[in-house]
């Protein structure tokens, strides 16, 4: 039954309404004459309180409220990828002119589209949520496989036989405790993520093809992590270079409170990328969800909920999905915007007591899973932080580093020096180094590990040598010492650097980042037995030979460059 009250208050983005006994928590409203979009936040009596999803502007007492019985949810049917979403999954045709009316309500796809069904399964078998019944070819990267959706359970009784049909359209029947019809369409709520039969420990890497991040502080498919760093260091460059090149099959983009015109940078650059593996254009397997600093701020809330959804039905046909959120602060400062008209008792700097089991809940929704379908997939997400004044110590910072299992600092100085990405490789960190190890051994090669240890080992003895330099100068350091700091060096501009606009190196695959740590690494050795054998830093520095290994990154995109440049290493 479908409850109608009345507004008996408007605080900003919340309303409080009356007469509204029988409403849920969490349930879909219409607020006002022109039906805007809102969200049960809280139930008093017969009261509730409403985050309204639009801008309120001359919302007034007095005017209806009226509950929609159903959860915020998302609709999940063939056409969701390659669009992009307002922050409750409408259809945004450009983001520059963005002109949505309040009160709109587009359907997220397009219902008198027809797809492609083939059935995968006949009638006459038992089936449960989770189930693939058949496919569409939603674009030419993703095979959508259409499942009975969670909940369900009985005997097939229908399946559509191959043909053309709406999303809308039945094309299964499930005879259960009650007959139910199935389409391709399914709605799911946002808030509540979605069954799986079991979490599983990742142990396969999601590849960036960004060195410092695969080869030092690996992301596992179905890991966690976040990019806190200050402005301007380079956290939406990162991002939508991961978005760019990373191998999951899906991509999910939630532009969160972020400026308007990088969504539109993002928006003309992907139809030109190409998918390093597949080479079909990115677009093919990405989502966009735009809630910019210029729409309104509750539905930035809701935002995150809807691009996790998203990547969660993805996932549980058996897919890698990969969400990122630019900017996970913007979320949590609404939360903070909204709390405050609730009223509710602040916590550290104004933000909700409860800041730091939402921030613990977002991030557990990513995972290397079981399917209910008995496939495997995996949600990854990857959150940006903005700190205020690149204060790390400030409560959403903290929070996210205590629940991610991997981050990446970014760090001032490195983008100040024009030192990118500005990954700060003293204090980032990955749990997944260990789980991971053994995919780099056996499918890149088996001393991977020890050239990365020996690198870090470089990187981390260069910093602890730093005070005395910084202090003495380098002239007091023995030749060995020096020559450390040059393999530092090295690593720094050969490695460590990484341009997210020339056409070789902002992409770099996991066997060429092999090859570049191999040849850092043996140069160094060479060097060292040079040193001993009475040549001094300064010559081995004047050497072409050591600039032409910095420069590798530029160059090597084969076994064949690779092994030249090597040969040349060897006879050094
Ligand atoms: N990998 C990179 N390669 C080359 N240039 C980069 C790279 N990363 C960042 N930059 C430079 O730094 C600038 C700022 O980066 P970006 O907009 O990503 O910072 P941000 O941290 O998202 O900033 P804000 O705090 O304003 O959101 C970019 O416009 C670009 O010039
Ligand atoms: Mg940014």
């Amino acid at each position: 039954m479908k409850v109608k009250g009345r507004i008996t208050e408007v605080k900003g983005t919340v309303v409080k309404a009356s007469n509204v006994s029988g409403v849920q928590m969490n349930e879909m409203v219409k607020v006002g004459e022109t039906g805007l979009i809102g969200e049960v936040v809280r139930v008093e009596g017969d009261s509730a309180y409403v985050q309204v999803y639009e801008f309120t502007t001359g919302l007034k007492p007095g005017e209806p409220v009226e509950g929609l019985g159903s959860p915020l949810s998302v609709t999940l049917a063939p056409g969701i990828v390659g669009n992009i979403y307002d922050g409750l999954q409408r259809p945004l045709s450009t983001i520059e002119g963005y002109t949505i009316s309040r009160g709109y309500t587009a359907e997220a796809i397009d219902v008198n589209k027809s797809w492609h069904f083939v059935p995968v399964v006949k009638p006459g078998i038992k089936v449960q949520g989770g189930e693939k019944i058949g496919y569409v070819e939603e674009t030419e990267l993703i095979r959508h496989y259409i499942m009975i959706p969670p909940n369900v359970i009985g005997n097939l009784t229908y399946v559509a036989p191959e043909g053309d049909y709406k999303v809308t359209d039945q094309i299964a029947e499930v005879q259960g405790s009650e007959k139910q019809s199935i389409s391709m369409l399914q709605r799911w709520s946002v808030r509540v993520p979605r069954p799986i039969k079991r979490r599983l420990v990742a142990s396969e890497p999601l590849i960036t093809g960004q060195r410092v991040i695969d080869a030092f502080f690996p992301l596992a498919k179905g890991g966690s992590a976040a990019v806190p760093g200050g402005f301007g260091t380079g956290k939406t460059v990162l991002l939508h270079q991961m978005a760019s090149w990373a191998n999951s099959r899906i991509v999910v983009y939630v532009g969160c409170g972020e400026r308007g015109n990088e969504m539109v940078e993002l928006l003309k650059t992907f139809p030109k990328l190409n998918d390093p593996i597949s080479g079909k254009p990115i677009m093919q397997k990405s989502i966009m969800i735009a809630n910019t600093s210029n729409m309104p701020v509750a539905a930035r809330e809701a935002s995150v909920y809807v691009g996790l959804t998203l990547a969660e039905y993805y996932r549980d046909m058996g897919y890698d999905s990969l969400m990122l959120a630019d900017s996970t602060s913007r979320w949590a400062e609404a939360l903070r915007e909204i709390s405050g008209r609730l009223e509710e008792i602040p916590a550290e700097e104004g933000y909700p007591s409860y800041l730091a089991s939402r921030i613990a809940s977002f991030y557990e929704r990513a995972g290397y899973v079981e399917t209910l379908s008995g496939d495997f997939g995996s949600v990854s997400i990857i959150g940006a932080v903005s700190p205020p004044g690149g204060d790390f110590t400030e409560p959403v910072t903290t929070h996210t580093l205590r629940y991610v299992k991997a981050f990446w600092l970014l760090d001032p100085n490195l983008a100040y020096s024009r030192h990118y990405p500005a990954v700060n490789w003293i204090s980032s960190y990955s749990s997944y180094v260990e789980s991971l190890s053994d995919w780099w051994s056996l499918n890149i090669s088996d001393e991977f590990e020890t050239l990365r240890r020996r690198a870090l080992d470089i990187l981390f003895k260069e910093e602890s040598l730093r005070n005395i330099v910084r202090l003495l100068g380098p002239e007091v350091l023995p030749e060995d010492e020096k020559l450390l700091l040059e393999a530092a060096n090295m690593l720094r501009e050969g490695f460590l650097k990484q341009s997210a606009y020339h056409e070789v190196d902002r992409y770099t695959p996991p066997l060429v980042q092999y090859y570049l740590l191999k040849l850092i690494i043996s140069f160094y050795e060479k060097a060292k037995e040079k040193l001993t054998g009475g040549a001094t830093v300064e010559e081995i520095k004047a050497s072409p030979l050591y600039l032409e290994v910095i420069r590798a990154r530029f160059n090597v995109k084969s076994k064949e460059n690779f092994e030249a440049i090597m040969k040349k290493v060897m006879e050094f």
